[in-house]
């Protein structure tokens, strides 16, 4: 066949099954114009809109890094002046933030969350939490590649990565990659906030970044800086599979023993979102592995019969943090919920997993009904929040939502599953 005549086929079928999809182009700028509302000219993002009940009006490093890193992404495929002004004002964000005071006795890079003044939350919190400069820093990784395919390696090595080891003069990226590859054996708490340790979450994105981080650094001839963080992502991985337990054929949260809540076999929705957020090529585990597989079987088995809304979607029931969880998005110690971030998460993952399932040229029964699973858990969500607004939480037994209102990670985890079933359409 012709390039030309398969070209014309394809748009015509990416046109047909564009209709298909579950949410309408309108309703996707929609999303994207609700989540633009949390995103600052100063480049903080507010985790969400509300400043009571409960309080969310900070920049969390990690929702941050997560959003970017989908924005570094719509630009790396097509580069437009306002993505590129986004990312830049996030640039400056960063800077500011590396450089302010820290909390006596901390780390600023471990810090959670800041002001959106730019000044670090100083009140108690679970501090410190690692994860936060792996993902801003991967975010910002995948933008320093697309700024270098541009051929602007002035902007790179001036603001995001240079050969140095001074940090005034080494870059945020770097920076941030420093401090990864150094305290990545450090406890810290957990992505939910609650648990003090080491995490899959945490160590799976701190690999990604050192790995991607190494590449950066070759491209910029740090031979010396991609070395240890190529030792330093070998080390990790090896950290990582202590996660896998053979015992329950699952992957454990967070390594036992540890305080806080504790967790049947150390399930946790963490694990699927990390294997989501780890990228394709380089990720220590591909989103077809078993031990993935049971880890994501349990969790559904678990929340369809925890949350009496499921009985509604037997076939694809939402999804919680963990099972036993009690923050309810106000206080813990009460019921916890069904999350849109899981929930999406799932979509995401049915449908990247028969995206791969189709490439390895598995059965296309098999290839349908995985999509299939994606596509419902679209339609749940769309049903749940037909004003295209999206809180944190889905209450676990009349389905309204609660929790933070108009969440920034709520968004982008459901532009991330749209995405993903785009990709997945012939
Ligand atoms: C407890 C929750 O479980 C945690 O995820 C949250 O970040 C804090 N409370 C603050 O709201
Ligand atoms: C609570 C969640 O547990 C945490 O992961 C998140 O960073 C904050 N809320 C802000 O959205």
């Amino acid at each position: 066949m012709s390039k030309k005549i398969r070209n014309i086929l394809c748009c015509l079928c990416l046109s047909s099954s564009a209709l298909a999809s579950v949410f309408q182009p309108e309703e996707i700028q929609t999303l994207k114009k609700h989540l633009l509302a949390n995103v600052l000219s100063n480049g903080a993002i507010v985790a969400s809109p509300s400043k009571q009940h409960p309080d969310y009006y900070y920049d969390w490093v990690r929702d941050s890094g997560i959003t970017m890193s989908l924005f570094a992404h719509w630009y790396e495929r097509k580069p437009s002046p306002n993505l590129r002004k986004r990312l830049q004002q996030y640039v400056e964000w960063t800077k500011t933030v590396q450089n302010t005071p820290a909390n006596p006795g901390f780390d600023v890079f471990g810090e959670p969350k800041f002001y959106v003044s730019g000044k670090v939350y100083n009140g108690p919190w679970g501090r410190p939490q690692n994860d936060g400069p792996a993902l801003r820093g991967l975010a910002l990784t995948r933008f320093a590649f697309r700024l270098l395919e541009d051929k602007e390696s002035d902007y790179v090595r001036k603001n995001l990565y240079a050969s140095s080891m001074d940090t005034r003069e080494m870059g945020v990226v770097k920076r941030d990659l420093e401090y990864v590859a150094h305290h990545w054996r450090d406890d810290n708490f957990d992505l939910w906030e609650e648990v003090y340790g080491q995490h899959f979450f945490t160590k799976m994105v701190q690999y990604i970044a050192l790995v991607q981080g190494a590449k950066l650094a070759d491209l910029l001839d740090d031979k010396d800086a991609a070395r240890f963080y190529r030792q330093e992502s070998l080390a990790l991985n090896n950290s990582i599979l202590k996660h896998f337990d053979p015992n329950t054929r699952s992957i454990a949260a967070t390594l036992p023993p540890h305080e806080g809540p504790q967790k049947t076999d150390e399930l946790d929705m963490a694990i699927l979102v990390a294997a989501l957020l780890a990228e394709d090529n380089d990720s220590p585990m591909s989103l077809a592995n078993p031990y993935l597989k049971q880890t994501v079987a349990k969790l559904t088995t678990v929340f369809a019969e925890e949350y009496s809304i499921n009985q509604r979607y037997p076939n694809a029931p939402l999804m919680g943090r963990y099972p036993g969880d009690t923050y309810d998005g106000y206080n813990t110690g009460k019921l916890g919920n069904p999350w849109f971030i899981l929930t999406a998460a799932s979509a995401e993952y049915y449908f990247r997993l028969s995206a791969s399932y189709k490439q390895q040229g598995a059965a296309q029964k098999l290839v349908l009904s995985t999509k299939s699973k994606g596509e419902q858990y679209l339609k749940i969500i769309k049903e749940l929040a037909p004003d295209l607004y999206l809180d944190e939480q889905i209450n676990r037994d009349n389905g309204t939502m609660q929790g933070a209102n108009s969440l920034t990670w709520s968004y982008v985890a459901l532009l991330r599953a749209i995405e993903a079933e785009y990709n997945c359409n012939p």
